[in-house]
């Protein structure tokens, strides 16, 4: 039995909660790696709708281990209040079921405050974060500055902790022109939680090795996409964290030989939420047309998202940084009724062709897609459950996707419905 990770392949919104859903209902354990609650996922399950941010996948199901790794930033508050969210719907939380690594940083009200001055202050060129205070929270990580929820055990030194971070964003928010934060208050918005959140505290990398060795499945649950990758993505037009598959193994403490297999979640056509380059992006008529089909707006802010073609330059890369074994492509019945699509197969820059996205910000936002177009299809591909149930035309698509990106479709997602999916190969059983 393999383990799975399951990674966004374009910018986030991918559509991976139905599929992470999907893939729970097998895994043993579900775990996120990375990001915080700038994340949104969200499942319908029986026709009832549950919006996850921090919370693994797994938590809606009975007799699975959910587990939130060292990598993820984590707000104490917004995670409680999720709890009481599913709770309210009849989700049972325990510390039996929910363990939280206990080298996780913490998120605090300090980091959203900041996120949103330096935001302010970028102007015209604000990167349009969600504005959890995720950027700062994982700046604290590396600056060795960080409260992780460990130190939540020990008040005199979380104490000192709290009062040297704050001495250094104080002096920021001040620079900024934006109000100082009374460390006190933190201080005691955090021992108000501490017992709340330390029940559910545990040694990740420990639980994680049990359970390979008993021969559970584990399910890596990514968040975000590829090119909202730290280090890949359209930097600085990122996130702070790395979606990368090898994240899985660090962001939760086991080897990279634990990641079996990596799924790549794929949108059928691309989207972007908040700032930065878009090189397939249709501001016209198409891309209303996708946005108000497909629904295109934030879980997490309700934002609007940008939407456009298929770029397969973009998800090519994702394919090969990422080690992508196979691909679920979803809302492919978005498409359904455009006469014509097209597909972006490379750019070009200063009169050169380009099959991949440069790393400089300058180029990527001065690349122009070079186009495929493909004949549309008038059926409905909505509700298909195999092959023979879709038109000629939308398999020609699908397959010359697989062709062009260099990773075979593995699942097609065609409505948010849980068995409307084309199942063509079990990542678990590879
Ligand atoms: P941050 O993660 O709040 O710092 O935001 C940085 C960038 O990542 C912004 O463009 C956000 O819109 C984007 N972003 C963060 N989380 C998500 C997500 O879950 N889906 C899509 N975009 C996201």
């Amino acid at each position: 039995m393999a383990n799975v990770a399951v990674i966004g392949s374009q910018w986030g919104d991918e559509g991976k909660g139905k599929i992470v859903d999907w893939l729970s209902s097998r895994a043993d354990v579900v775990v996120r790696f990375q990001g915080g609650h700038n994340a949104g996922h969200t499942l319908v399950i029986d026709g009832v709708t549950y919006k996850l941010h921090l919370l693994p996948s797994g938590i809606v199901r009975k007799s699975k281990l959910s587990i939130i790794g060292n990598g993820v930033v984590v707000d104490p508050w917004a995670l409680l209040e999720e709890i009481k969210a599913v709770q309210a719907q009849g989700v049972a939380v325990t510390p039996e079921k929910l363990i939280i690594a206990e080298n996780a940083p913490l998120i605090l009200p300090v980091h959203a405050a900041l996120d949103r001055a330096l935001e302010a202050a970028r102007g015209k060129k604000a990167i349009g974060t969600t504005g959890r205070g995720i950027g700062p929270a994982y700046e604290d990580k590396i600056a060795r500055r960080a409260i992780r929820i460990c130190d939540l055990e020990h008040p005199d030194y979380l104490k000192e902790k709290l009062s040297g971070m704050m001495l250094h964003h104080n002096a920021l928010l001040k620079g900024l022109g934006a109000e100082p934060i009374d460390e006190n208050d933190i201080y005691r918005a955090l021992m108000d939680v501490r017992e709340d959140i330390l029940q559910y505290t545990g040694v990740v990398w420990k639980i994680l090795d049990e359970a390979r060795r008993k021969g559970q499945k584990i399910l890596f649950e990514g968040a975000q996409g590829m090119m909202l990758d730290v280090d890949h993505g359209t930097y600085p037009f990122v996130t702070s964290s790395n979606m990368a598959a090898a994240q899985a193994a660090t962001g939760s403490g086991v080897g990279p030989d634990a990641i079996n297999y990596v799924l790549g979640i794929t949108k059928a056509y691309t989207t972007r939420v908040g700032e930065g380059p878009f090189p397939t992006e249709q501001n016209n008529e198409v891309g209303e047309f996708l946005g108000t089909k497909g629904h295109e707006f934030g879980t997490t802010t309700g934002r609007k998202r940008r939407c456009g073609w298929f770029d397969a330059v973009i998800v090519r890369q994702a394919v090969k940084i990422c080690g992508i074994q196979g691909i679920a492509l979803t809302k492919l019945d978005v498409l359904d009724g455009l006469e014509e699509i097209k597909i972006c197969t490379g750019y070009e820059l200063d009169g050169e062709k380009l099959d991949y996205l440069p790393a400089s910000a300058d180029k990527q936002a001065r690349v122009t897609p070079v186009y495929e177009t493909m004949e549309g299809w008038n059926t409905s591909t909505r509700g298909a459950r195999s092959w023979k149930d879709l038109p000629a035309e939308a398999v020609k698509y699908v397959r010359h996707i697989e062709e062009l990106i260099g990773a075979p479709v593995t699942l097609l997602s065609t409505s948010p419905e849980r068995d409307d999916t084309i199942l063509m190969h079990d990542p678990f059983m590879s």
